[in-house]
């Protein structure tokens, strides 16, 4: 079970030119017992140490050392092919040399091109002698990369290849192994999911030029699209109004109102493993669309009349077969006892209560304060958190739903 798990994982190993280029062999053999998918790139210097062919055998693949290929033929552009093609880069061992060009963006060979056209999880095991990993120019430049969310293993102690004794070896193969395994139960804990999101506020137009909406930013469905793209899942984000970019790696869709948000909805919803709604859908609209723009002379007064919109996530809590649902509920007071009849009448599994007149939550904040309960009515009181924080905790408790159940019905 493990292993077919694992088979879906592509991991690039980089090889640079240091001593420790003997121990990639045992890591790509470590790599494959665990079912991993390998693929091998080295730099120029890093062939010296190592031939490209005993990776080759040992990866099962072609081990690939430079931008071009040795004929002239066309073939595709190796740099964006291999970056689109992994799932995360190790580079074992990372010289200081390797390590200060990517910190400073330069791609002058098929492994710095590929790192820089890469948009997943990096993770370094450098190696290199002691005096050059205390250098403050080298330790400067992992801090940098460390800020931008790039992953180092620590070097070990021991006797190293220039006869000093010191820090500088690079992590043995095992430990390299552990670290790129606990990473990846991070960040592919939704791998080959289909989640759904919908986020913000949608817009039902009075004329051609107004409309009744509400004050939802889609900072909380967009961080929640970006923590389940993070940790491997394929993710659909509907979208009404916002003035958030669309984030990467991610299929955004945008409307207006609720009826078109409903549309994009039910054509993803049977397909989908996990919805989570969060748009503030507008409760009520216009009967009426007026016809380009209400002009004020021409009344005193004007009545709208509204009526009720539908309610999306009631109707995919119906229509609901495998998937998971996770409802918002956006009180003012009796936050629980609403959230509890949300949860019930939509047939939801979890549902995220947020108290909306708190300065600090809810509606354009960053942080959120809420109250989870899932089906079973079991309840867990959040502090203040971020929003990205908060997504994770929410896809925390999907993935455990998958991994005990293997689908959306908390038992
Ligand atoms: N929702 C929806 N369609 C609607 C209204 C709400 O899909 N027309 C979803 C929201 O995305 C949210 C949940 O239902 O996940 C609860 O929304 P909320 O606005 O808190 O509650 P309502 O059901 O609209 O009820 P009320 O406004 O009376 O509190």
């Amino acid at each position: 079970m493990k292993e077919k798990k694992n088979k879906e994982i592509k991991i690039l190993l980089g090889v640079t030119g240091g001593i420790a280029a003997y121990k990639s062999a045992e890591l790509i053999r470590l790599f494959k017992k665990e079912g991993f998918k390998v693929k091998v790139m080295m730099t120029k210097n890093a062939t010296r140490f190592i031939t490209p062919l005993t990776l080759a055998v040992l990866s099962e693949d072609k081990v690939f050392t430079s931008l071009f290929s040795q004929d002239e033929e066309y073939e595709e552009i190796r740099h964006i092919s291999l970056a689109h093609w992994a799932d995360l880069i190790i580079i074992a061992p990372a010289t200081a040399n390797l390590i200060a060009k990517i910190a400073h963006g330069l791609a002058d060979d098929l492994l710095t091109s590929t790192v820089l056209a890469f948009t997943g999880n990096i993770i370094f095991a450098p190696a290199m002698n002691s005096a050059m990993i205390n250098n403050s120019i080298y330790k400067d430049n992992v801090k940098y990369l460390l800020e931008k969310g790039y992953h180092f293993i620590d070097t070990e102690k021991g006797n190293l290849a220039c006869g000093d004794y010191g820090d500088g070896r690079m992590a043995d193969p095992v430990n390299i192994l552990n670290s790129v395994k606990e990473r990846i139960k991070k960040n592919f804990s939704l791998k080959g999911k289909k989640v759904l999101i919908t986020a913000s506020a949608t817009r039902e137009p009075i004329d051609e030029i107004r409309f009744i909406s509400n004050r939802s930013t889609g900072k909380m469905g967009f961080s929640l699209a970006e923590a389940a793209r993070d940790r491997g899942a394929m993710v659909t984000l509907i979208t009404g109004s916002t003035c958030l970019h669309d984030p990467w790696g991610i299929k955004t869709i945008h409307v207006n109102t609720a009826r078109e948000m409903r549309e994009q909805v039910m054509t993803y919803f049977n397909d989908t493993d996990v919805f989570i709604s969060s748009a503030a859908v507008s409760d009520f609209k216009p009967a009426h669309q007026f016809a380009g723009k209400i002009k004020k002379k021409e009344q005193h007064s004007l009545n709208l009349e509204l009526e009720r919109n539908i309610d999306i996530l009631k109707e995919t809590g119906e229509k609901k077969t495998k998937q998971i649902l996770i409802g918002f509920a956006a009180e003012v007071k009796n936050l629980k006892e609403n959230a509890l009849d949300k949860l019930k009448s939509k047939n939801l599994d979890y549902i995220v209560a947020n108290d909306v007149s708190r300065e600090d939550s809810g509606f354009a904040s960053d942080t959120n304060k809420v109250l989870v309960i899932d089906r079973k009515g079991r309840e867990t009181d959040l502090p203040l958190m971020s929003k990205y924080e908060l997504a994770g905790y929410i896809l925390d408790n999907v993935q455990h739903n998958f991994e005990n159940h293997g689908n959306g019905i908390v038992l």
